[in-house]
C-alpha cells in the first residue's frame, strides 16, 4: 500500500501517525501544505530498507554505489538544503500549529454547523486541517457565495473544481456511465474557508459573519 499524506501529514488514525501505515507514504512540503517550506519540497517514509535504497538512488538521478555510475533512470529530487533548514525549524512548532488549526476548525464548526455541511472527522481520526472545506446546500450558488465573501475581504478556494477522472490527461480512459457522481457533485458544492494556525479569533469571527451574511442574502 502506498499512502499520500500531502494534506494529512501530522494527522493520526487510532493514535498512529500517517506515514507509519503501508509500504511507503509520500508527503509534500509545498508552502500551502500543513508543514510547508518556502519552496518545493517533499519526503517519502518507509521502513523497507530495499525500497529506501532504491528511492535514494532515484532521488539523485539514479546513482549507484559508485556515485558516477548511474544504475537506473532517476530524478533530480534532492531536498534543497535551505528548505530542509526551514523545515527543521518549523518542525519544532508543528504540534503547536496543528493544535491551533484544530482550534480554528472547532470554532468554525460550532458557528457554522447549523448553516452549512461542515467537515466531520471519522471515528479514530485526527486532522491537521490542510483545508477547512464546507459544503453548500442545494440552491446556493457557489460563485455568488464566493463573490459575497470576496466583497467582504474573505478569500475562498475550491479544492478541487475537477475530479481526478475529469482531468484532461485521463480523458482517453473509459469512464462508467454516470462517471463518479459523488465526486462530481462535491466538486461543484464545496468551498474552502481561510485556514492557518495564525488566524486570530477576530479574523475567524469576520469569516463566520461573512458566511452568515452571504447565506442570508
Ligand atoms: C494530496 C496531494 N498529493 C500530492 C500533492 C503534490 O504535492 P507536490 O506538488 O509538492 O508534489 C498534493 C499537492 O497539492 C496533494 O494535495
Amino acid at each position: 500500500m502506498l499512502d499520500d499524506a500531502a494534506q494529512g501529514f501530522g494527522a493520526t488514525y487510532k493514535n498512529r501517525k500517517l506515514g507509519t501505515f503501508g509500504l511507503a507514504t509520500g508527503t509534500s512540503f509545498f508552502p500551502a501544505k500543513p508543514l510547508g517550506c518556502f519552496g518545493d519540497g517533499g519526503a517519502i517514509f518507509t521502513d523497507d530498507e530495499e525500497l529506501a535504497r532504491t528511492l535514494r538512488s532515484i532521488r539523485v538521478h539514479g546513482q549507484g554505489s559508485d556515485k558516477y555510475d548511474n544504475v537506473r533512470l532517476g530524478l533530480t529530487a534532492r531536498l534543497d538544503t535551505m528548505q530542509a533548514a526551514i523545515l527543521l525549524e518549523k518542525l519544532k512548532i508543528f504540534d503547536d500549529e496543528i493544535a491551533a488549526r484544530n482550534k480554528v476548525a472547532e470554532r468554525y464548526s460550532r458557528a457554522l454547523g447549523n448553516l452549512v455541511a461542515v467537515p466531520r472527522l471519522a471515528p479514530g481520526c485526527t486532522s491537521v486541517w490542510a483545508q477547512y472545506t464546507i459544503r453548500l446546500s442545494d440552491g446556493i450558488d457557489r460563485d455568488t457565495f464566493a463573490a459575497a465573501l470576496k466583497a467582504q475581504g474573505v478569500p475562498t478556494m475550491i479544492y478541487y473544481p475537477k475530479s481526478v477522472h475529469q482531468q484532461t490527461a485521463y480523458s482517453h480512459y473509459p469512464v462508467a456511465d454516470g462517471g463518479l457522481p459523488v465526486s462530481e457533485r462535491l466538486s461543484k458544492d464545496v468551498i474552502a474557508l481561510p485556514m492557518h494556525p495564525y488566524l486570530d479569533e477576530a479574523t475567524q469571527d469576520r469569516v463566520i459573519a461573512a458566511v452568515r451574511s452571504a447565506l442570508s442574502a
